[in-house]
């Protein structure tokens, strides 16, 4: 069964067509990953696939619900548990699973208040690291079916990147991914690749 699929999809920015004629289809449970350069089109697409945007041409239908990681995580001034769950209730067991899935587990214990320190005066204090684990529990915490990546390590150090990238491999298994980056290497283990170049998706 696909979860996702387009049919020669194509989008543009007033006259400037950046997604070209993209057909897709993604099977449930099945982790996609799509290279490009910078440019190419890769954010515009997932935005299309989060319904941000609507297509100029084509069609795209989702059967499930989705969500995003994006490159700079968007932290609000709430505590780290409302910025996980944003302000929904979830079952406690939820809550420690998904912080300890994103890896986020040993941070939280170091902190005095826990999840309910105030990112607020803390932002800052923040590593990339921590910040990027909070936007993925966020993720996670929803539950979707269908989880979007968008380089969401090209703003860490290398080493963060790592433990940042193993993160995302346990909190995404099970779920159908699409992971849009610039280095084929965070690919590894994926079922499939494919490469996008100017609008272009090529198998
Ligand atoms: N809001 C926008 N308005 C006009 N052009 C845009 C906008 N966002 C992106 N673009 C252009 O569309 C092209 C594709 O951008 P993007 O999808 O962000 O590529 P990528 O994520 O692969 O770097 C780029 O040339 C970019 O400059
Ligand atoms: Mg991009």
């Amino acid at each position: 069964m696909n979860v996702i699929e387009l049919d020669q999809v194509s989008f543009s920015y007033g006259e400037r067509k950046v997604v070209n004629q993209v057909t897709l289809a993604v099977p449930k449970g099945k982790h996609v990953g799509i290279v490009g350069e910078s440019g190419c089109g890769k954010s515009t697409l997932l935005k299309l696939l989060s319904g941000l945007y609507a297509p100029t041409e084509g069609t795209i239908k989702i059967s499930k619900s989705v969500s995003i990681v994006m490159q700079t995580p968007q932290l609000l001034p709430m505590t780290i548990l409302e910025n996980i769950t944003l302000g929904r209730e979830y079952p406690k067991e939820w809550i420690h699973h998904v912080v300890n899935l994103s890896c986020l587990d040993q941070w939280v214990a170091s902190l005095r208040d826990g999840l309910d320190t105030y990112l607020g005066d803390r932002a800052n204090e923040l590593s990339g690291g921590q910040a990027q684990r909070i936007a993925i529990a966020r993720a996670v915490c929803k539950n979707s079916e269908i989880i979007l990546l968008d380089e969401p390590t090209s703003a860490l150090d290398h080493e963060t990147e790592k433990s940042v990238l193993e993160a995302l491999r346990r909190a995404t298994e099970g779920k159908t991914v699409i992971h849009v980056t610039h280095q084929r290497s965070h690919l590894e283990a994926y079922d499939s690749i494919y490469q996008m170049r100017e609008g272009k998706l090529y198998g």
